[in-house]
């Protein structure tokens, strides 16, 4: 294997964009299937997978609603974070950032707690056991009414200690960020730090609404800030962390050809990209196959590798202290390996 394909596997990374439902592998879901009695649309893996055929990102969050819908228990939702932090030990991420979706669940009759339970479990082992770091995210699904992302942050609000921020996903078109501006103002007056997806598939308009009325800390995706030179130059400047998914984005259509994925233009412009694997078990890789498949792609060289994995540790969310530890670990690892 090349050096830079190696270098990759072994450097220490932090994943910034992730779905825990986005982990459920298909074997997994026909095993949770079985064991809580739920009945899917599929009998064998091959199944499974052929429902992974996606034109757009509905497409793919019908099919991932659907999946999700074989979690029931707090043991499910350990053994989905667990499963997910066991693979990312072996991939050499010491730090996550996790999104999980309570609505997709508590709209299905399972609670709150149930579903914060069962992840926070996993991750308090994960620190102990694998020395993995991370922070929780919930993610208020924007095609339904403010008044549900109101009841979903009065949940959080009640399990502070373990819920870091909060974001916005599921359909974009249609459902711009102005929609939840009330709802992220009371989560930020409650504490929790601010996230959205914006610029998937919507306009950068979106975009500056993340930035102008949720506050944003971090741009989830973005890819549709290059059609605005102001909008570039803007985030640019604050230094500003965008979390960038290449397989979601070849397998929703965001690029039609990983040879024109933007990534190496959003470096040359000065921004902040990071590499993230947003739901791997649907779109074919977790962290190091997103940098693999990116860097092969674009022929990325050794020095934008390091920017790239530098930025994931920059653009996240650890203390100033951690991040430093982090960043001298990091940067031990390139002295050493190279
Ligand atoms: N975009 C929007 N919503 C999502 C995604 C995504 O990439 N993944 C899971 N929910
Ligand atoms: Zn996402």
């Amino acid at each position: 294997m090349a050096f830079i394909q190696r270098f990759i596997e072994k450097m220490p990374k932090a994943e910034l964009h992730l779905h825990i439902e986005g982990t459920l592998e298909p074997e997994m879901m026909l095993a949770l299937a079985r064991r809580n009695n739920v009945k899917l649309p599929y009998q064998t893996i091959e199944d499974v997978k052929a429902a992974y055929r996606f034109s757009c990102l509905q497409d793919f969050l019908d099919v991932y609603y659907l999946g999700m819908s074989v979690l029931l228990t707090r043991q499910d939702f350990y053994d989905l974070t667990l499963a997910y932090l066991e693979k990312m030990a072996r991939q050499n991420v010491i730090h996550v950032e996790i999104f999980f979706d309570p609505q997709g669940h508590t709209s299905r009759g399972v609670s709150f707690d149930t579903v914060l339970s069962g992840i926070t479990d996993a991750l308090d082992q994960a620190k102990c056991d694998l020395k993995i770091s991370s922070r929780l995210i919930m993610c208020f699904l924007r095609h339904l009414p403010e008044d549900e992302a109101f009841e979903t942050l009065s949940s959080a609000c009640k399990c502070k200690d373990h819920i870091y921020g909060v974001g916005l996903d599921s359909s974009e078109n249609g459902h711009p960020p102005s929609k939840f501006q009330r709802v992220f103002d009371q989560a930020r007056k409650e504490g929790f730090i601010t996230v959205a997806h914006a610029g998937e598939e919507g306009p950068p308009e979106y975009i500056r609404q993340a930035l102008d009325l949720l506050h944003v800390q971090r741009i989830d995706h973005g890819n549709r800030i290059l059609e605005d030179a102001d909008l570039v130059h803007r985030v640019a400047k604050t230094g500003m962390a965008m979390t960038i998914c290449p397989l979601s984005n070849l397998r929703l259509n965001v690029v039609d050809d990983m040879k024109k994925h933007p990534l190496r233009q959003m470096l040359n412009a000065g921004l902040c990209p990071t590499i993230n694997s947003d739901d791997p078990s649907y779109f074919g890789g977790y962290m190091t196959e997103n940098y693999l498949a990116v860097q092969t792609a674009l022929d990325l060289d050794l020095d934008e590798i390091k920017q790239l994995g530098r930025n994931s540790f920059t653009g996240s969310f650890l203390s100033t202290r951690d991040k430093q530890s982090a960043l001298q670990r990091f940067d031990d690892f390139c002295q050493k390996f190279s």
